[in-house]
């Protein structure tokens, strides 16, 4: 966070920072210019430690930068806390990402005499600028960033020059709100979207000069750049918490209406689908012999269901690959070939590399992503923008649900390009799609019956999800939601896999959850549940309402409107985020901001 106005910056810091916590939340500081001094005050832990420590003295001044963090270098700790100075403590700085080259810099500057307060790669910054500055900040940080290598934003301020703050933004994202009179630097939107909705979007590589005259911004070359502010339309209650105790349970309420909005004015008629920014080449849909698909964590699970409604209706291969991997691998990309990258931020540093590697080998690169302006959308050929609003919880769920619905709209697109929709089926799908939100609703309406199924992982230590075909993708998204917030070990396996191994850790009492809608392999998938019940296990079936045999074969069964068997993913993940909720809340976990995890993973 950074602010430049007429009014005391504390508030406006913490503030904002309140806003950003899921981002990092395991420290916290703000730095304050008086017009004389800069003050700082940082701690440990959540941002409550350090607001008590302001209650007790909150600097005066109307310049300054605030941070939330997420460790990566150095343990959380009062003196990691960002900002960091240098030793003279002319220069406060805030940083997101990873200062790559930090530790031969380092060495460098400790040669020279210097002495560091904390191990962070971020000092390092400070010290650096503190070793270039001649009275213009902006010139200095220039200069320091010419020296660090990395993925990072910052926002630095001089003692020397109050009223003014340099922001940098390479790769991790930066913002530029413009109030009247006063300026707010965020990382994300959210945090100032109460303020102001007049947002300029910092570009890789730039840089942005704040003082009281207004704002510019040019490259790290030195070129101006003009730029109109985008007008955010979202409102800003989307962005609170609305009633409900957890931001997770709202969005997971939300979910109906995330449906609609992702469907609105994109269904044509009754059988043509017309997708807003994806417009691909001339032939190229019915050319199309490869599809790639990459992220991470959830959005990777959306892109297993992918798969699954891709190969099977538009007949393409498709590989889903993590990121992380297809990074640092040497895929066989070729050109011609499509490459989706899905990712609710937008700012995952791995699905941007990975996004980058594929348009570098002269894949077509397609984005799905919630964020308007992230990177991804703006290193992407064509951009399916999924319109689930702000996702505040850590834990991903109705952003999930919009990507498969971009998903199932994509395909629907793509498979009329290739002449495998007839108007007739392709109006069957849009009916069903259209069908979902309501179903949605339906199964929320049950949600207190799936609160009371939490009682059976009292004391578990070991959960397991079991599905297959898109059952499988839907198990593997369940059994992270219930991993990263109830911290109970889960696993998710196809079905058949079990009794190659799994299967000796099913004791009495364990609970399998075990997605069961494919018609095509539900007599297989009862197999697995049967083994699994033999063994003593507690069966949870999510079944289809119709279905008269699941509750002969699990001793709970958590129903969900009938729909076409490949839609049954927009469905079967709903009760699997309520569970996974309702037993994270019954350990008394902190459900929106989990242990160890970040909202949007900006770094390696
Ligand atoms: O913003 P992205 O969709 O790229 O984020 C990817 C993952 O970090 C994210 O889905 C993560 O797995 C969620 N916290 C899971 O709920």
């Amino acid at each position: 966070m950074g602010y430049v106005g007429p009014a005391e910056a504390a508030p406006i810091l913490v503030d904002g920072l309140q806003r950003l916590e899921y981002r990092g939340y395991d420290s916290a500081g703000i730095a304050v210019h008086d017009g004389t001094v800069v003050a700082i005050r940082k701690a440990e832990g959540k941002l409550g430690r350090l607001v008590a420590m302001l209650d007790e003295h909150t600097p005066a001044g109307s310049t300054g930068i605030g941070h939330t963090r997420w460790a990566t270098h150095g343990p959380p700790t009062d003196f990691n806390a960002h900002p960091h100075t240098d030793p003279a403590g002319d220069i406060a700085v805030v940083h997101n990402g990873i200062i790559e080259n930090f530790l031969p810099l380092k060495e460098r500057l400790g040669e020279s005499g210097a002495s560091f307060a904390s191990d962070t790669d971020t000092e390092v910054l400070a010290h650096l600028i503190a070793e270039e500055y001649d009275g213009d900040l902006k010139e200095a940080v220039r200069r320091a960033v010419g020296r660090a290598q990395g993925a990072y934003a910052l926002v630095a301020m001089s003692r020397k020059e109050p009223g003014r703050i340099v922001a940098v933004r390479m790769i991790s994202p930066l913002i530029v709100g413009l109030g009247d009179g006063e300026t707010f630097l965020a990382s994300d939107i959210p945090a100032i979207l109460h303020r102001t909705r007049s947002i300029l979007v910092i570009e890789n590589g730039e840089m942005v000069d704040v003082t009281p005259d207004g704002v510019t911004i040019e490259t790290l070359d030195g070129a101006a750049v003009e730029r109109e502010p985008l007008e955010i339309s979202w409102n800003a209650e989307q962005a609170e918490k609305g009633g409900y105790p957890h931001f997770m349970i709202k969005e997971i309420f939300e979910q109906p209406d995330v449906i609609t909005e992702t469907l609105s004015g994109r269904i044509s008629g009754t059988s043509e689908v017309v997708l807003d920014g994806v417009a691909f080449p001339d032939g190229f849909v019915e050319g199309l012999d490869k599809i790639w698909i990459t992220a991470c964590g959830t959005a990777y699970h959306a892109g297993l269901v992918g798969k699954e409604i891709f190969e099977r209706k538009l007949r393409i291969p498709v590989d889903v690959v993590y990121a992380h991997e297809l990074r640092y691998r040497d895929p066989i990309i070729r050109p011609g070939s499509l490459t989706i990258a899905i990712s609710q931020s937008g700012e995952t540093a791995d699905t941007l590399a990975a996004a980058e590697l594929a348009r570098s080998r002269g894949s077509r690169l397609l984005a799905i992503t919630n964020v308007v302006g992230s990177t991804l959308s703006r290193i992407s050929d064509d951009v399916l923008y999924t319109r689930a609003g702000p996702e505040i919880a850590v834990a991903s769920t109705k952003a999930y649900l919009a990507m498969l619905i971009g998903e199932y709209l994509l395909t629907v697109a793509m498979g009329r390009a290739r002449g495998r929709y007839t108007p007739a089926e392709s109006a069957d799908m849009i009916t069903g799609l259209r069908h979902l939100p309501q179903a949605a609703e339906e199964i929320l309406e049950g949600a207190a019956d799936i609160a009371e199924l939490a009682e059976a992982f009292d004391g578990a230590e070991d959960v397991y999800f079991l599905g297959r075909g898109v059952d499988y993708a839907v198990a593997m998204e369940g059994s992270l939601k219930m991993k990263e917030i109830s911290y109970i070990h889960s696993e998710a396996m196809p079905a058949g896999e079990l009794k190659h191994g799994t299967l000796a850790l099913v004791t009495r009492g364990t609970p399998v959850v075990t997605v069961l809608t494919q018609g095509d392999v539900y007599d297989k998938t009862v197999s697995a549940l049967q083994e699994v019940k033999a063994r003593g296990a507690h069966t949870i079936a999510v079944a289809y309402a119709d279905d008269a045999d699941a509750h002969k074969h699990a001793d709970r069964v958590i129903r969900i409107p009938r729909v076409p068997d490949l839609l049954s993913p927009v469905l079967s993940a709903i009760p699997l985020q309520l569970l996974a909720y309702h037993v994270a809340d019954a350990r008394g976990h902190d459900i929106d901001q989990p242990r160890n995890l970040a909202k949007s993973v900006t770094v390696e």
